[in-house]
């Protein structure tokens, strides 16, 4: 191989990896939000505000590599269903789920989370972007249990009053269908 085919060689595999990197991080953006994962004390938060224990059926729409799924299996003991449309990401959290304890906790779902059937969920948790939160508004209150908690990192349901607020962390906790009623003192 001479210099310059080498150079050729360099680049395009260069070239190759950032495309990769590119598609990784933004692909999802056509659907509904990016790549950035949970950061742990807003996982902490999430799971803790909606108190999710071993009898919660939790769904988390838009799984990413698996920052809440596995900390939800694991620790808090839930049964998990992650949907994440982006191949690669779920890729890895089949790895993941593969190579860990409570596999059998966990459900994960290639797929489009809009055409998730919501019904049997106990909780939800996301961190998408404030134009599918809208989008999610109409689809909870078609399909979410009563009682069933939403905890959303960074961005509300709007419309919907918040039972509890963490500034630190960014996390709004809602509750189906009290999120509806009319705003009490001290609602978000
Ligand atoms: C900000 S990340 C959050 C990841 C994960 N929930 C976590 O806590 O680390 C949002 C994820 O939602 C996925 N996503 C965006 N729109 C989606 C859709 N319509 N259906 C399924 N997944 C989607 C993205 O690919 C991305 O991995």
């Amino acid at each position: 191989m001479t210099g310059l085919d080498f150079q050729l060689a360099l680049a395009i595999g260069l070239f190759v990896l950032a495309a990769v990197f590119a598609y990784f991080v933004f692909a999802s953006f056509l659907f509904g939000a990016g790549y950035q994962p949970t950061p742990r004390r807003s996982v902490e938060t999430m799971l803790r505000y909606a108190e999710v224990g071993p009898r919660d059926t939790l769904y988390d729409l838009g799984a990413g590599t698996g920052a809440i799924v596995f900390r939800a299996a694991r620790i808090y003991r839930a049964r998990v269903i992650g949907v994440e449309v982006e191949p690669i990401r779920y890729v890895i959290l089949v790895l993941r789920r593969s190579f860990g304890p409570f596999s059998d906790r966990i459900t994960l779902r290639r797929g489009n989370l809009f055409r998730l059937d919501l019904h049997d969920a106990t909780v939800v948790t996301a961190f998408l972007w404030p134009g599918a939160m809208a989008r999610l508004r109409p689809k909870f209150e078609s399909e979410l249990p009563p009682g069933a908690r939403v905890v959303s990192h960074c961005h509300r349901v709007p419309g919907w009053t918040a039972e509890r607020y963490d500034s630190k962390t960014d996390v709004y906790l809602y509750r189906w269908p009290d999120a509806i009623a009319p705003v009490t003192e001290g609602g978000t």
